[in-house]
């Protein structure tokens, strides 16, 4: 074994109930370097960082640590070696302030208690030095999925690692964010901190990477030194066919002339996080948004659904004034997935057949006032079917499902009813590049079938590729309205920064 090795994982073996989720996997991370784990979504990924940071036990294999075999059993196991890893699923604990939970379990002690004034200092020296938009002393249940990841990644930066592993670390940041992350990263890779490092936006993994190592299915597809990291020849071996490729700089927006389906006027919060937001959505066509994290987007979206209620303005569908509330946006043909999936989106000790008929009881047979479970299994189905949940067994809890497939129940829940406007808050959050082709193509359907959709996004390619028409919120506003022009990356960018763009 090479000395440079600081990790190395030997023929690990995983499987869930008798289904081999690992399959003989070799991973090994050398010091100092940045390898990027790729793979489509359930490929196995988290499950294999799982087994490294102590979470999941193998079933078979060998883990060693600079060279010597070693039993890591617990998280605790893990730190203690030097490992540490900011999960997918975040592990922040909401009740708790940000500092609370960065020094969780390590708590500055005084006099045998907990001297609070101290962490909250030790906190906000890790955020001045990150410079990340956070507060010691705010309650993380009040921030938004963006600055929860951060509060999960400065847990993960304070705990002076050899090993940092980031599953999806960039899911729910803006690129303002993502970028401050990668400065973060190649720092710490400078200082001799090696880096494990998963995530969808192939992009930051091309940047970033100085190998990279591609699971298919639970086995090894391929381990790529840096310069044979082909962008075409990543996609293709992770996914397995080859990919077309598209131009996705700039794009010429067209409005659509169908009638008015969503209109908000004069929408207001109580809190102040958005004001006097007007628009209007067509039936047909698919609005972008665009903004940086905290701009106000969610709660926009959240007040019109109705999960929060604001404090004045007018939602009018199909030009009926409507009282938002979830029950009814529900009844009236609105569908929403929320940015904050886990906790708004599913229920992860239930199945995709519970988790399917929450949102269509009223659409499933009966028999009396007992539903039909057949029919419930149908719809179930169907939504597998309509956006390629997997595994496709509609009996699987939804919380041992893979991140991203998770994302697709929530979607799915919503296809198998007629709706008139559908909300989505960050879609392919953590979403493979095959999959997100494929969830692009069903929101281009339901447009085409005359369903007006709200498509709430921080990744500017998704934006440009996704909409007809593109509005920009910054600080609570809406500042500009992209419509029947040629839009580019740069031109959003500008505008959620608030920086006028010079005309050439
Ligand atoms: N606790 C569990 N119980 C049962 N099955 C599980 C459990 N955890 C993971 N699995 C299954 O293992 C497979 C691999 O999942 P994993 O979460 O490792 O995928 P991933 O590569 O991280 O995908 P993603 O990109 O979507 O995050 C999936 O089919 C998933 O359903
Ligand atoms: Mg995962």
């Amino acid at each position: 074994m090479s000395k440079d090795l600081l990790l190395e994982a030997n023929h690990i073996y995983k499987s869930f109930s008798g289904i081999p989720v690992l399959q003989d996997v070799h991973f090994d991370v050398r010091k100092g370097e940045v390898h990027a784990l790729m793979g489509e979504n359930g490929a196995g990924k988290s499950t294999l960082i799982k087994i490294i940071t102590g979470i999941y036990t193998k079933d078979e294999g060998q883990i060693s640590w600079e060279g010597k075999p070693v039993e890591i059993n617990s998280y605790q196991d893990c730190l203690n070696l030097g490992i540490s890893c900011i999960y997918q699923e975040l592990s922040v604990i909401p009740p708790l302030t940000v500092a609370q939970n960065v020094f969780l379990r390590k708590e500055p002690l005084r006099a045998g208690l907990i001297d609070y004034d101290k962490m909250n200092k030790m906190t906000q020296q890790l955020i001045d030095s990150y410079d990340f938009p956070l507060k010691p002393t705010t309650i993380v249940e009040d921030l938004g999925m963006g600055q929860r990841q951060l509060v999960e990644i400065l847990k993960g930066l304070s705990n002076d690692s050899k090993l940092l592993i980031m599953d999806e670390p960039t899911s729910s940041l803006s690129g303002k964010e993502a970028e401050s992350l990668f400065g973060i990263i190649c720092k710490l890779r400078d200082q001799g901190v090696s880096i494990i490092y998963i995530s969808h936006r192939l992009e930051e993994v091309y940047r970033l990477s100085d190998r990279l190592t591609i699971l298919r299915d639970g086995k090894n597809a391929a381990v790529l030194e840096k310069d044979e990291i082909i962008p075409k020849v990543v996609i293709e071996t992770m996914i397995g066919k080859e990919m077309e490729e598209v131009d996705d700089s700039s794009k010429q927006l067209h409005s659509d002339d169908g009638p008015v389906c969503l209109e908000v006027k004069g929408l207001t919060d109580s809190a102040n996080r958005f004001r006097n937001i007007s628009f209007q959505v067509r039936h047909g066509e698919i609005l972008g948004v665009g903004g940086l994290i905290g701009a106000g987007r969610t709660e926009v979206v959240r007040a019109i659904y109705g999960v929060d209620k604001a404090a004045s303005g007018e939602v009018l569908l199909d030009g009926e004034k409507l009282d938002p509330n979830p029950a009814l946006s529900i009844r009236k043909g609105i569908g929403f997935v929320p940015e904050d999936r886990r906790k708004q989106g599913f229920i992860p000790l239930l199945s995709t057949v519970k988790n399917v008929a929450l949102t269509n009881y009223d659409i499933i047979k009966r028999t009396g006032i007992a539903i039909d479970e057949n029919d419930e299994l149908e719809l179930s189905k169907k939504a597998i079917e309509a956006i390629d949940i997997r595994p496709a067994d509609p009996q699987k809890e939804v919380g041992t499902m893979s991140g991203g497939n998770q994302q697709k129940v929530v979607l799915g829940k919503w296809l198998v009813r007629g709706l008139k406007l559908l909300i989505v808050d960050e879609p392919t959050a953590g979403i493979d590049v095959g999959a997100k082709a494929e969830i692009y193509g069903i929101l281009d359907q339901l447009a085409s079938d005359g369903v007006a959709v709200i498509v709430v996004s921080s990744d500017l390619q998704e934006l440009l590729r996704v909409s007809h028409r593109i509005i920009v919120m910054r600080k609570g506003d809406i500042v500009r309205e992209f419509k029947d022009e040629t839009v580019t990356q740069a031109k959003i960018l500008a505008a959620m920064q608030g920086v006028e763009e010079e005309e050439k």
